[in-house]
């Protein structure tokens, strides 16, 4: 009923010589907590639904993933008062509703780059540029490190700046508001 140890060791020797480990893509749920909608911006772009996207419109309340590829390396930030050719108040970035550049209007910036050294991810919020809504990355399972914000212009909030790393593989919820 029960195969011998000695297949099992065999198999399991056969099975890691074959494996190759790619770099994992990760996956990063955007939540909107704000009162009203709040455009979502990616640059450089990311995976939304198998189709690559600079950016969406995401209902208050409202929470979609998407997926960063291995060697992601970027700013995500919130766009506010959007139109819908993309025009928006705060955050409006070249490209219209999906971003091709940075915005230059300065938003709350989350920063981000995955694997960037020693198999750790490194983040952070920050009003460096600008300030436009409050702005919270939250560590998935398997990362040890709280939740780090930027609530306002001031420079607010546990982590406005601050570096922070994850090992890689970890994944995020980035929090508007
Ligand atoms: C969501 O926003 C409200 C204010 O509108 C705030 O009180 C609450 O703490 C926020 N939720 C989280 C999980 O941060
Ligand atoms: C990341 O990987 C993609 C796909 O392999 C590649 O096109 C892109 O140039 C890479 N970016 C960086 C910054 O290495």
């Amino acid at each position: 009923m029960f195969a011998p140890v000695s297949i099992l060791a065999i198999a399991a020797t056969v099975a890691s010589a074959v494996v190759i480990r790619a770099p994992a893509d990760t996956s990063v749920t955007i939540l909107n907590n704000c009162s009203y909608q709040v455009d979502p911006a990616f640059f450089p772009v990311v995976t939304e639904n198998g189709a690559s996207t600079g950016g969406f419109p995401l209902a208050a309340g409202a929470s979609q993933a998407v997926t960063l590829p291995a060697n992601y390396s970027g700013r995500i930030w919130g766009r506010t008062g959007c139109d819908s050719a993309g025009q928006c108040t705060t955050g409006t970035c070249p490209g219209g509703e999906s971003c091709i550049d940075p915005a230059p209007t300065g938003p709350t910036l989350a920063q981000i780059t995955l694997d960037g050294y020693a198999g750790y991810d490194y983040f952070n919020p920050t009003s460096g540029d600008n300030f436009n809504i409050p702005l919270t990355i939250i560590p998935g399972s398997g990362c040890s490190t709280a939740p780090v914000s930027c609530t306002d212009a001031n420079g607010d909030g546990n982590g406005c700046g601050a570096t922070n790393s994850c090992p890689t593989g970890t994944t995020y919820t980035i929090q508007f508001c």
